[in-house]
């Protein structure tokens, strides 16, 4: 406890100190050191199975206050609540509706991350929910289970009414995941966590801002699980199953247990892998997630924490000293995201053990692919010195502006251009890096697989089916195009949030 304490004022320190060189008002930043907050109970959306609702449900966007803590009351957005939304649960085969009214006052969309649907109904910058209105997509959920996320998708703004509150919880199961057994009691033994970071001033949310922070994404000297600071999460002495959602905007976790013990990932971002794998620690890029079985069974309480995140650009790597705050915030040590509090449960029956394997999956193909596409995720060194400059970057930019900080094979976002046009059904190759760091690429509408990695065999954490993977070194990606785009368009972006808001977009159709 005194080693987290220590830990809180020392970040506190740097933030604050780092944050003033850089010309940003920090008022009260060692509030912390004052009013560090108690565990909180962690906080469990509430859950809406759309079966159970008639195959509908409802979500409204809405502005609130949120004391995030006690006595501080921050101006947040959230889906029928003041922050984050319910969990919307759909079953495979299943047709749904969603209602989302905009409350906000302001545009907004709401996309289905990992969904497979029509992109006319994906949720993406086109489908514009103005203020006052509803939008009523029908769903059509055709994939295996999983664990999916919604959010904010609007254009030039997602990062800030992400960072705001606007995600939630999006389950997909089916009845072959029923067949193992896996602990599947909401909020008992089967856990969404949202992991996001959050920057507070004097214990209210700011939105971090500046060019600095704008290149590395933004950061926040606090962790939040489903909105709770310091939560604590009571669970059953048994097996349990958490859903990881890294719905940071930029920041990479690096999760492990701090007795150091194992656990299983079971599901990556399209649904269950083909076996268990055991792991000590397991990262997590923004956009991604996975599901891993932990057990708790010896009763010992413990803390889930992360690793210090080092991406950033290379030129802030290199700039150093005091101004450069994201060096500061990203050399602390570990930093504890949820502690874990097991209890005894009376009659509480699930199997216990960790299930040989899970499902079967058709191997990669490549062999299948009909073209191969190259994608380069810019950030340019020229770029970044105009921005530094105050000018905009070397990229061609979109809307006519002539500039632009980030892009994708040296062009902006550009919402009246289509970037590339694919065929319905195909197979192909998509070969994407990244500049300066290492980007979180999704492409919507999509599942894929990952052939290589650097010219090599694929790590670990690379195996299963996705739809958002960290881009470097080049990745071979084997995609299959199932899903129409004819009427609108599909995104393909990096999920570091201000990137995408600055131009590391494209955009593709189907004939
Ligand atoms: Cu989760 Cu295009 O985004
Ligand atoms: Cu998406
Ligand atoms: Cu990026």
């Amino acid at each position: 406890m005194l080693q987290d304490d220590v830990m809180m004022s020392r970040r506190a320190l740097l933030t604050g100190a780092a944050l003033a060189g850089t010309g940003v008002a920090v008022a009260g930043s060692l509030w912390h050191d004052r009013a560090a907050p108690e565990p909180q109970l962690l906080r469990i959306p509430d859950l809406i199975d759309l079966r159970g609702m008639g195959q509908s449900a409802s979500l409204k966007v809405q502005r609130g206050t949120t004391s995030f803590f006690p006595g501080r009351e921050s101006r947040t957005l959230g889906y029928n609540g003041s922050y984050l939304g319910p969990t919307l649960r759909v079953h495979s085969g299943d047709d749904v509706e969603v209602a989302v009214t905009n409350a906000l006052g302001d545009d907004t969309t709401v996309h289905w991350h990992g969904l497979l649907v029509p992109a006319e109904v994906d949720g993406g910058p086109h489908q514009l929910i103005r203020p006052g209105t509803t939008w009523r997509p029908v769903l059509p959920v055709r994939q295996p289970a999983a664990t999916l996320f919604y959010h904010s998708h609007v254009h030039d703004r997602t990062a800030e009414q992400v960072y705001t509150g606007l995600a939630g919880v999006l389950l997909v199961t089916d009845d072959e995941e029923n067949l193992f057994g896996l602990p599947s009691e909401y909020g008992v033994d089967d856990l969404p966590l949202v992991l996001q970071d959050r920057q507070f001033e004097d214990g209210r949310l700011v939105i971090p801002n500046g060019m600095m922070t704008l290149m590395a994404g933004r950061r926040g000297d606090t962790m939040l699980v489903n909105g709770t600071v310091n939560p604590i999460a009571r669970v059953p002495r048994q097996l349990v199953r958490l859903r990881f959602v890294n719905g940071s905007n930029a920041r990479i976790f690096d999760l492990s247990f701090r007795d150091g013990r194992t656990f299983h990932w079971i599901a990556s971002e399209g649904g269950l892998l083909e076996l268990p794998v055991k792991l000590q620690s397991l990262s997590l890029a923004p956009g991604e997630r996975a599901e891993v079985l932990v057990d708790f069974s010896d009763g010992r309480s413990v803390a889930l924490q992360t690793a210090p995140d080092r991406n950033m650009p290379t030129m802030m790597r290199m700039v150093g000293g005091p101004r450069n705050f994201l060096r500061d915030l990203v050399d602390l040590d570990h930093e504890r995201v949820l502690a874990f509090e097991p209890t005894e449960t009376a009659g509480h029956r699930t199997k216990t053990t960790v299930p040989d394997r899970l499902v079967t999956r058709p191997n990669p193909d490549s062999s299948r692919a009909v073209r191969r596409r190259r994608f380069a995720l810019n950030m340019g060194m020229g770029g970044m010195m105009a921005m530094m400059a105050g000018r905009g970057g070397m990229m061609e930019g979109g809307r006519g502006s002539g500039m632009a900080m980030a892009g994708i094979n040296g062009r902006a976002f550009d919402m009246d251009r289509i970037d590339e046009k694919v065929r319905l059904g195909d197979f192909e190759i998509w070969e994407a890096s990244g500049e300066m760091m290492a980007h979180p690429l999704h492409i919507h509408g999509v599942h894929f697989q990952v052939l290589s990695r650097g010219g090599a065999k694929p790590s670990v954490r690379d195996q299963g089916i996705r739809d958002t993977v960290l881009v470097k070194e080049p990745v071979e990606l084997l995609v299959q195009f199932t899903q129409p785009a004819t009427r609108a368009a599909f995104m393909y972006h990096c999920h570091i949030l201000e990137h995408e808001d600055n131009g590391m977009m494209g955009q593709f159709t189907t004939d």
